[in-house]
């Protein structure tokens, strides 16, 4: 299959180069010429495990090519992917499709013989029908069909969940579409992932649906958490004592800081504003919204309660920036939430992170950046850690007691046993795991209230 890529972003980028490795011949376009002339040349504009190698792999093999402009290959192709970003609109949090539907009309007009035309960006439901009212009204003589496929790939596993899906979603209107996606697909059929052929609308809303879902599990386990500590339970025991019933399952119910990144917060606002537009409100999922927002600056109280209220001077290291592990993405980290309420408070911020410091620096002022773990450790009165890099799962406590200030450990991500930690002498607390100590704290400061 000649399949082109429009836009060489996240999604874009890893499809094109997954597709390409199924042995289709593949061109990735992008409007950023400094981008793919960093493609041309090697290089990898985000950082994902793997991914240089998959695309060097292709572009030797001639599979894989960069370009800027769309027309030739556009005339070429048999399948053109519109792999597009889809930000939150700046006021009212719908999806900006204006890239999206600029790109719908540049491929109208470079159409030759019957294409396919997908929508592989998150986009709202509805979209397909107006990318399809657009090609047509550029070029009303163009054979082409609109399906929507959107992409469940996560950051960090992009490649795997790419090559590994639990299922492919693929909404048509126009049955010429069926043949060249089972096409594309075909290496994945024999990996027996499951194909869900559906009317394209409710592929859609699926993706939609479906990010929602999880946002909204994550969510809940963060509640449920929150309640532990105040009663003394294990969320972590939870998790698993709930987890274990099929119908729930354990997957996304480890709770942390709240959800950030690339499609979370976005989907799910773009979800409400659609749902509420058609009068037909999601409530869990603004409540899922409004929760997850408290909450990331919420955390920042965990430090300070760990620090008797008061950070005011004192320094504080910071383990982990970006919004999880094995990404450089920033977008909606709770470290930006947190660091921000840290200094509010008084308190001077060193982080640390291996992938994200540079983005980092470009949305955070006044935070002082260290090398390592034990760098941003050195004279600090309370260490967080924020996100699980895997480079945080086994610190030396010994080390770390001798360059800090107090040893203070707040744990976001339950990385560490309560009781490991207590006999190592650390002052610790993580989310959803009171340990004694706090439990009587909390006790204590009942009775006062009372
Ligand atoms: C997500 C979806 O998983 C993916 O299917 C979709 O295509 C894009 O959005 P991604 O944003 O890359 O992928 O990351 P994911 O691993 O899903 O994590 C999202 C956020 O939820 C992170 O901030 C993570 O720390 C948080 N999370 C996840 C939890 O707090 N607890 C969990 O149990 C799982």
């Amino acid at each position: 299959m000649r399949i082109v890529m429009i836009g060489s972003g996240y999604v874009g980028l890893v499809s094109g180069a997954c597709f390409a490795d199924f042995g289709h011949d593949v061109v990735c376009v992008d409007k950023d010429a400094a981008k793919i002339m960093k493609l041309k040349a090697g290089g990898i504009p985000i950082y994902e495990p793997g991914l240089e190698d998959l695309v060097s792999k292709n572009v030797a093999a001639g599979r894989l090519s960069f370009t800027t402009e769309l027309a030739a290959p556009v005339a070429a192709a048999d399948v053109v992917f519109i792999g597009v970003g889809t930000p939150s609109r700046r006021g009212d949090g719908h999806a900006d499709l204006s890239y999206v539907y600029a790109a719908a009309r540049e491929i109208a007009g470079a159409l030759h013989g019957f294409t396919v035309i997908v929508t592989k960006s998150t986009v709202p439901v509805g979209t397909g029908d107006e990318v399809e009212r657009i090609i047509r009204e550029v070029n009303p003589v163009a054979e082409f069909a609109v399906a929507s496929n959107p992409e469940f790939l996560r950051e960090g596993a992009a490649i795997e969940d790419f090559k590994r899906p639990d299922r492919i979603v693929i909404g048509i209107e126009d049955e010429r579409a069926r043949g060249p996606m089972e096409e594309v697909y075909r290496p994945l059929y024999l990996n027996k992932a499951p194909v869900l052929f559906t009317r394209r609308r409710t592929s859609e809303l699926i993706k939609y649906a479906a990010n929602a879902f999880l946002a909204m599990k994550i969510t809940f386990i963060n509640e449920i958490a929150d309640l532990c500590e105040k009663v003394g339970a294990d969320v972590q025991d939870i998790s698993r004592g709930i987890g274990l019933d099929n119908r729930i399952g354990s997957k996304f119910l480890h709770a942390g800081p709240g959800y950030g990144g690339s499609c979370f917060p976005k989907d799910t606002l773009a979800l409400m504003k659609t749902a509420q537009d058609h009068e037909s409100p999601v409530r869990l999922i603004e409540a899922t919204v409004a929760i997850n927002d408290r909450r990331k600056r919420a955390m920042a109280r965990k430090v300070l309660n760990a620090l008797d209220g008061d950070v005011r001077g004192k320094t504080i290291g910071v383990l982990g920036l970006t919004f999880k592990p094995n990404t450089d993405d920033m977008r909606d980290a709770p470290s930006l939430s947190i660091i921000q309420a840290l200094q509010d408070a008084g308190a001077t911020v060193r982080a640390y992170d291996p992938e994200g410091m540079e983005a980092a620096a470009t949305m955070l002022t006044g935070v002082e950046y260290g090398r390592s773990a034990y760098d941003v450790a050195e004279g600090a009165s309370a260490v967080v850690l924020v996100t699980e890099w895997d480079a945080f799962r086994a610190l030396d406590f010994k080390r770390l007691k001798e360059v800090m200030a107090e040893p203070v450990l707040v744990d976001l991500r339950n990385v560490y046993p309560p009781k490991q930690m207590e006999a190592l002498g650390i002052r610790y607390s993580s989310v959803g795991r009171p340990s004694d100590s706090e439990l009587a704290r909390d006790a204590e400061e009942t009775l006062a209230a009372a």
